[in-house]
């Protein structure tokens, strides 16, 4: 019997740049040319069915005219698109149109196309490289960066996925023009997020600029997209794989992803986060580590931001304690959250543990308690 060990240690720099601005199309083409994918001459835009007009066939063109082949695949818009079906048929018709491994996909859209794009480049002949080009306010806030990609199940949303990082991330705040209000208030719930978990100064910020974020003011956008992204980069440079610090982008995610499904999508991601918070600022309250007053200012931020705190009528609030079990924090079976620490940090429970466990009937009591 002989033993062979396959020495495959690896160092890996995963490093890439994220670059804000307004109508960056050229940029990322002049990227393209300067070598940020190599020789890759071959494109396959992912993208939806609202944004393949507004943005990508314009960015698919503009590669034409350079001299690349490029393919769009447009999906239909919205959180049900994102699935193991959707992918497989994108996977489907690029091995159709011939694309092999000499290839790059470009994701042009929200956090949909990101999540089920980047998820897709991974396994795509065994994985392709991709560049995100975010167009909502809340991919730039989150989706687009941190290299966190999946896709939902019936069961639970983004449980089925993997970890893998753009090359560059393209986040266009003049995209943001063409979204509805609806999008743009979605949007903010993982903005106010990051300001209750890193920097009460942002939260300031917010309260007292939210108008002019809302109605597209170029310098407040510009400031929380920074903003946005310092903080969201600063955690995954720390902990990329969700070992321990990662977790606190999870604040508010627990009830809220929970009651993204229980509303078969009918709530926005962001909508379902901004009731996630209400409880969560709730829980925090019962367990000592936020005042009434810091919860109460939350949730203000969340209803000014033009976001409900409150659980609809149509939810059924039982099922939404069972769905509760489908979160990823789970451990050995036991509900675990993360909950703030006043406004602007995150409550280390014990030392390098930021998800606490609480009880069902704690949870419970809350949500059956929420307005
Ligand atoms: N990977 C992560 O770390 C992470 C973090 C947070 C959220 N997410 C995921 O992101 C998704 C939500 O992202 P989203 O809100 O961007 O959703 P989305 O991609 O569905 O976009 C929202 C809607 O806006 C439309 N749209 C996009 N850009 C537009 C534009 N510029 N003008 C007009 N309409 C536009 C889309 O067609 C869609 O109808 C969820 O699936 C969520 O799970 C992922």
């Amino acid at each position: 019997m002989s033993i062979i060990n396959l020495e495959l240690k690896k160092v890996v720099d995963d490093s890439y740049d994220i670059e804000i601005g307004r109508h960056l199309e050229d940029t990322m083409i002049q990227d393209i040319k300067s070598g940020l994918v190599g020789k890759i001459r071959r494109f396959a835009v992912i993208t939806d069915s609202i944004v393949n007009d507004l943005y990508a066939e314009p960015i698919c063109e503009k590669l034409r005219q350079e001299g690349y082949t490029v393919s769009s695949f447009v999906i239909p818009e919205g959180e049900k698109s994102k699935t193991r079906e959707v992918k497989a048929c994108i996977e489907d018709a690029m091995l159709e149109a011939g694309f092999r491994r000499d290839c790059c996909v470009i994701n042009v859209g929200g956090g949909v196309v990101s999540d089920l794009g980047g998820f897709l480049a991974g396994t795509y002949g065994r994985g392709v490289p991709f560049l995100n080009y975010s167009t909502t306010l809340l991919s730039a806030a989150d989706a687009s960066v941190g290299g966190k990609t999946a896709v939902d199940t019936k069961l639970a949303t983004n449980l089925i996925g993997l970890f893998n990082q753009p090359k560059k991330v393209y986040i266009d705040l003049a995209t943001w023009e063409t979204l509805d209000k609806r999008q743009l208030s979605s949007g903010m719930a993982e903005t106010i997020k990051h300001a209750c978990l890193g920097d009460f100064e942002m939260f300031e910020y917010l309260e007292s600029h939210m108008e002019d974020i809302l109605s597209g003011d170029a310098a407040s956008c510009e400031y929380i997209a920074e903003k946005n992204c310092s903080i969201k980069y600063k955690v995954v440079m720390k902990d990329e794989r969700e070992s321990g610090l990662r977790e606190i982008l999870n604040l508010g995610h627990t009830v809220g992803r929970a009651i993204e499904t229980v509303s078969d999508y009918r709530l926005l991601h962001g909508e379902a986060l901004a009731i996630g918070m209400a409880a969560e600022v709730r829980l925090a309250t019962k367990f000592g580590t936020m005042t009434q007053d810091e919860a109460d200012r939350v949730i203000a931020l969340y209803e000014k931001a033009g976001l409900s705190t409150a659980i609809p009528s149509y939810i059924d609030r039982e099922e939404l304690v069972k769905k509760l079990y489908t979160d990823k924090k789970v451990r050995d079976g036991h509900l675990r959250f993360v909950l703030q620490k006043g406004i602007g940090a995150i409550d280390e429970h014990v030392p390098g543990e930021y998800a606490r466990p609480v009880a069902e009937e704690d949870a419970r009591e809350i949500i059956m308690e929420m307005p």
